[in-house]
C-alpha cells in the first residue's frame, strides 16, 4: 500500500511540476516505466527535440496509463523488497553506457569492460570514426557545434539501434544496408556472432570481416535486429568534445543513457602519444632536445584546448546538474590500473547491469601477472606497473610544460606535479592523490 500511494504522490508531484520541469517528470517517469525496446526511430534529427519539448503531455499520459500495471507488480506482497532499491533498479529495462573519453586513455581497454559482458551486450567501438571522417572531408576541417550535434544524432540512432543516421557516413556508402567497411567491426563482440556474422558464401572483397569466425560483410539490417535483442548497449568513443552537447540525449525519454568520462594524466597521455604517434610529435621531441617550448606554438595551444575540454565536462559532470544526475560517473585511468576488478565492478554498479562472470574473467585474465602452476612464465602485464611507464619516457622538460599549460585539469583529477626530474623518476613517489569521485547510483 505504501508503495501506491508513493506513486500517486510522485504523479501529483509531477504534475505539478510539469510546466517547468518537464525533465524531472521524465526522469520520474524513467523510474516508473519499464521502458520497452523503442519502436520507432526517429527519422530526422530533430526527432528528439519534438519528443523532449513535446513529450511531457504524451509522458504523463503514458504515466498515468501504465499506473494500472504497476499496481499490480508492487502490491506482490512476496516482495520484501525496498521501495527505492525496488524502484531504482527497474531490472528489466534497457540500460545505455556511453564511454567517454580521448585517445590514450585506456578507454579499448575499458570498452572491454563491457564488451566482454556476455550475451545480453550490444557494444560499438568508436562509431563515430565515420563521422568525423566524413566531416573533415567535406568540410576541411569540421565545426564543433555543427558536428557536436551531429555525434549526438548518430548516438542516439545507434542507442536506439537504428543504423540510418550511422550509415549516410560511412564510405563508400552500404549497399542495401550491407558494408565491408564497419570500423574496427571486430572489436565488438556481438556483430561478429550469429546471427550477425553471416556464413560466408563467397566472399568478394576476398577478406573476412572478423578475427575469430569467417564472416561476409555487415549487415546492417542484422546488426540492427540483434541491438534489438539485448537488452543492454555501450557505446565507446573519443570525439564527442564536451558534455553538455549530449543533454537532449540524456533526456531523451526512450533511453537510458549513463556516462561514463575516462581520464587519465595529460602528462601521461602526452608521453603515450609521442609513443604511439612518434612522426606527428617530431616538434615536441625537437623542443625537448632543445630545452625551448614555444608556448604560443599550435601545437601547445592543441594541448591546452584539450585539457580545457576534457575538464569542463568533467566540471558539467561533477557539478550533478538536474538533467544529469545519477547519470555521470568519472574515472580516472590510474585507479582502474591499479583496481581494474573493483572499478569495473563499480562501473556495472553504476549502469545497474549485473556483472557477469565472463568479464570478471576477462579482466582477470587481462590484468594480472598470472602464475601458472608450472610458474614458469607470465604473459600478462602488470597493469600497475605499466601506469608508471610513462615517468620515463617523458622528458622532464615536457612534463613541465603540460604541468603549465593542463594544471588546472591535473588539479581537479587529483594528479600531482613535480618540480624536478628526480621526482618524476622516482617510482615510490605517488603522483595520485587519493580522491573519490562521488556520483549516486539512484536519485
Ligand atoms: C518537429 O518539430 C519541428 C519544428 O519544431 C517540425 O518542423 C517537425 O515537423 C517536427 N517533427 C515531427 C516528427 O513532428
Ligand atoms: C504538442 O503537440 C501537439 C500535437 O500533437 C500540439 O497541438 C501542441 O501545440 C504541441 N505543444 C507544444 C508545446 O509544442
Ligand atoms: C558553426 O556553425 C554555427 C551554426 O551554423 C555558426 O553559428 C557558427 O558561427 C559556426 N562556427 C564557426 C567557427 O564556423
Ligand atoms: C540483410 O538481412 C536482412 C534481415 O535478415 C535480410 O532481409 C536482407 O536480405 C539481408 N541483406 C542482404 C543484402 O543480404
Ligand atoms: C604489480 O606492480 C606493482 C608496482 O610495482 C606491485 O606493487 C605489485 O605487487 C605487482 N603485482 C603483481 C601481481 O605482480
Ligand atoms: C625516492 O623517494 C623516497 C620517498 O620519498 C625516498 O625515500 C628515496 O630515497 C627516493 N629514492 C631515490 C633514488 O631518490
Amino acid at each position: 500500500m505504501r508503495t501506491k500511494y508513493a506513486i500517486v504522490f510522485i504523479c501529483v508531484v509531477a504534475l505539478v511540476i510539469i510546466e517547468k520541469e518537464s525533465n524531472i517528470l521524465s526522469r520520474v517517469s524513467d523510474k516508473l516505466i519499464q521502458r520497452q525496446t523503442p519502436q520507432q526511430t526517429p527519422q530526422t534529427p530533430l526527432g528528439y527535440n519534438n519528443a523532449t519539448q513535446n513529450g511531457s503531455m504524451a509522458m504523463l499520459k503514458l504515466l498515468l496509463s501504465r499506473l494500472g500495471d504497476m499496481k499490480l507488480n508492487y502490491s506482490n506482497p512476496t516482495e520484501e523488497q525496498d521501495e527505492e532499491e525496488d524502484i531504482g533498479s527497474y531490472s528489466g529495462s534497457h540500460k545505455h553506457i556511453l564511454l567517454l573519453a580521448t585517445t590514450r586513455t585506456g578507454s579499448s581497454f575499458v570498452g572491454e569492460f563491457f564488451n566482454q559482458h556476455g550475451e545480453n551486450m550490444f557494444y560499438l567501438f568508436e562509431p563515430l570514426w565515420h563521422v568525423e571522417r566524413m566531416l573533415t572531408m567535406a568540410a576541411g576541417g569540421s565545426n564543433g557545434s555543427v558536428s557536436a550535434g551531429i555525434y549526438r544524432d548518430v548516438l542516439q540512432g545507434l542507442f536506439l539501434c537504428d543504423f540510418g543516421p550511422l550509415e549516410k557516413f560511412i564510405s563508400p556508402l552500404p549497399q542495401d544496408h550491407v558494408t565491408p567497411d564497419l570500423f574496427r567491426r571486430e572489436s565488438s563482440l556481438s556483430l561478429c556472432e550469429e546471427p550477425v556474422c553471416s556464413p560466408v558464401v563467397k566472399d568478394v572483397f576476398e577478406r573476412y570481416h572478423c578475427k575469430t569466425r569467417r564472416c561476409g560483410p555487415l549487415n546492417l539490417t542484422l546488426a540492427s535486429e540483434s541491438c534489438l535483442s539485448k537488452r543492454h548497449h555501450a557505446i565507446k568513443t573519443v570525439r564527442v568534445r564536451q558534455l553538455d552537447t549530449l543533454r537532449p540525449l540524456v533526456e531523451d525519454p526512450r533511453l537510458d543513457v549513463r556516462v561514463i568520462q575516462l581520464v587519465r594524466d595529460p602528462r601521461a597521455i602526452l608521453a603515450s602519444r609521442m609513443v604511439a604517434f612518434s612522426s606527428k610529435y617530431q616538434t615536441w621531441k625537437a623542443w625537448a632536445q632543445d630545452g625551448q617550448v614555444p608556448e604560443d606554438d599550435e601545437e601547445v595551444k592543441r594541448l591546452k584546448g584539450n585539457c580545457d575540454q576534457i575538464r569542463v565536462s568533467a566540471e558539467v559532470g561533477l557539478s550533478q546538474p538536474a538533467w544529469l544526475r545519477g547519470r555521470y560517473m568519472l574515472v580516472r585511468y590510474e585507479d582502474i590500473a591499479h583496481y581494474p576488478m573493483q572499478r569495473a565492478e563499480e562501473m556495472y554498479r553504476f549502469a545497474r547491469i549485473p556483472f557477469s562472470p565472463q568479464a570478471r574473467e576477462w579482466i582477470l585474465r587481462n590484468t594480472q601477472t598470472t602464475q601458472e602452476a608450472s610458474g614458469v612464465y607470465s604473459t600478462q602485464k602488470n597493469s600497475s606497473e605499466q601506469a608508471l611507464k610513462w615517468r620515463f619516457s617523458i622528458p622532464f622538460k615536457l612534463a613541465q610544460v603540460v604541468q603549465k599549460v593542463c594544471g588546472p585539469t591535473m588539479e581537479l583529477f587529483g594528479y600531482k606535479f613535480v618540480d624536478d626530474e628526480e621526482t618524476l623518476l622516482n617510482k615510490s613517489i605517488s603522483l595520485l592523490e587519493e580522491r573519490l569521485f562521488h556520483y549516486s547510483y539512484y536519485q
